[in-house]
């Protein structure tokens, strides 16, 4: 597969050198039927692992009724997953696209909406963290606090500025009148696994609320689950205005979103916003089928006590190369002192799936309907490698 062939595909992705063709449960496997453990979900997105029977037949069935009409159309099952969302979240209303790229986008369209109505012109500024990851649209690219990530696309839109992870006087030197929001993530993914601190977060958010600057939680990879609870910023007992969605809650389809709170509920008006496949009645049926599968206390339950279990095994591992284990649920970062990358690569040979989060991060988001077992068997691979290395 990995020869002239695939040389049609633009050079963008640094593919792993394996033909992965089905999945079931937490396993997939190669066109050598070689089993792998995966720690991966597709990048924290196939929650309910491969091949899910209610996910699949919900699927099919909606693509045997009804595949797609467009937003001219409301469909009913697009409506059921936009209640089910406001009233998880206790939020007021949602829209949905199919990206977190492009929901951060949207979030950050409606925070400058609400501070224009309300403040005129020159109050738009978006205020995000170092290291944080929003996507590579080119606005959320600009809110993307990392500068590797920024090369050659210059020039950026205007209206952006960064704070230090977890350090509050950097916040208050940018509190200037022309900020209109911050977007966060209460742990930060691809920036390392890195959670922020619950005091520096509760700060932020009570000077934000005194002087009305929007609260943005970036939940596209920490939310819906992941953390063992329905969103990250749940650890850190605040209230977002805004909170974008994406990845785990399609479980295997497209789809984003952005959930606002009563306050902004009617800045965005017809003609405002809008995508073309947002909303599609096969993702929302997949969607669904996520919410109800892992939005139930058990299930958050099981995947606080799974990462739990993975997290102290790799805790007691201590071995020189293990710099740190951060993460909760099932959400976790390995900081080593060699390249992850070459972790990953014997994980792969070994039949183990892992990813990386910067240089020296191997970042495991198995899937959430993992168990022990598997676990277990991912660890001893890893544990292996680790000891070798
Ligand atoms: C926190 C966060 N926000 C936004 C994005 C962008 O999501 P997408 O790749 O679906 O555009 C990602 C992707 O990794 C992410 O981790």
């Amino acid at each position: 597969m990995f020869n002239e062939e695939s040389n049609c595909i633009m050079n963008t992705y640094a593919y792993l050198p394996v033909n992965l063709v089905y999945g079931d449960g937490c396993y997939v496997f190669d066109d050598s039927n070689n089993k792998y453990i995966d720690f991966t979900s597709g990048i924290g997105v196939n929650c309910l692992g491969y091949n899910n029977k209610k996910w699949v037949d919900a699927v099919s069935k909606q693509a045997s009724t009804l595949a797609h009409i467009s937003n001219i159309f409301l469909n009913e099952t697009t409506l059921k997953l936009c209640k089910n969302l406001t009233n998880i979240s206790n939020m007021s209303k949602v829209f949905l696209s199919n990206s977190g790229a492009e929901a951060n986008e949207g979030a950050i369209k409606l925070a400058r909406k609400y501070s224009f109505d309300k403040y005129g012109i020159n109050r738009n500024v978006i205020l995000s963290l170092k290291q944080s990851f929003h996507g590579r649209t080119l606005a959320a690219l600009t809110a993307t606090g990392q500068d590797k990530f920024h090369n050659y696309f210059f020039p950026f839109p205007e209206g952006f500025d960064y704070v230090e992870v977890n350090n509050i006087n950097s916040f208050k030197s940018k509190l200037g009148n022309n900020v209109c929001a911050i977007i966060l993530e209460a742990i930060q993914g691809e920036g390392g696994i890195t959670p922020l601190d619950t005091s520096f977060v509760s700060e932020v958010v009570k000077m934000c609320n005194e002087n009305d600057i929007l609260v943005i939680f970036d939940e596209v990879q920490c939310g819906i689950g992941r953390t063992g609870k329905l969103f990250g910023f749940n650890h850190l007992d605040v209230t977002p205005d805004i909170i974008t969605i994406a990845k785990g809650l399609g479980g295997g389809l497209p789809i984003g979103g952005f959930l606002c709170n009563e306050k902004l509920s009617n800045v965005l008006t017809p003609g405002d916003h809008g995508t073309t496949y947002g909303g599609n009645p096969i993702a929302c049926a997949g969607a669904l089928v996520v919410l109800n599968e892992v939005c139930t206390s058990t299930t958050l339950k099981e995947i606080t006590n799974k990462g739990a279990f993975l997290k102290g095994l790799l805790e007691n591992l201590n071995l020189p190369i293990v710099k740190e284990i951060r993460g909760t649920g099932l959400m976790i970062g390995i900081e080593t002192t060699i390249d992850a990358a070459l972790i990953q690569k014997k994980a792969l040979e070994k039949g183990l799936l892992v990813l990386t989060a910067g240089k020296n991060v191997v970042r495991l988001l198995p899937p959430l309907i993992i168990e022990k077992v598997d676990i277990l068997a991912g660890f001893k691979i890893l544990e292996e490698i680790l000891k070798t290395l």
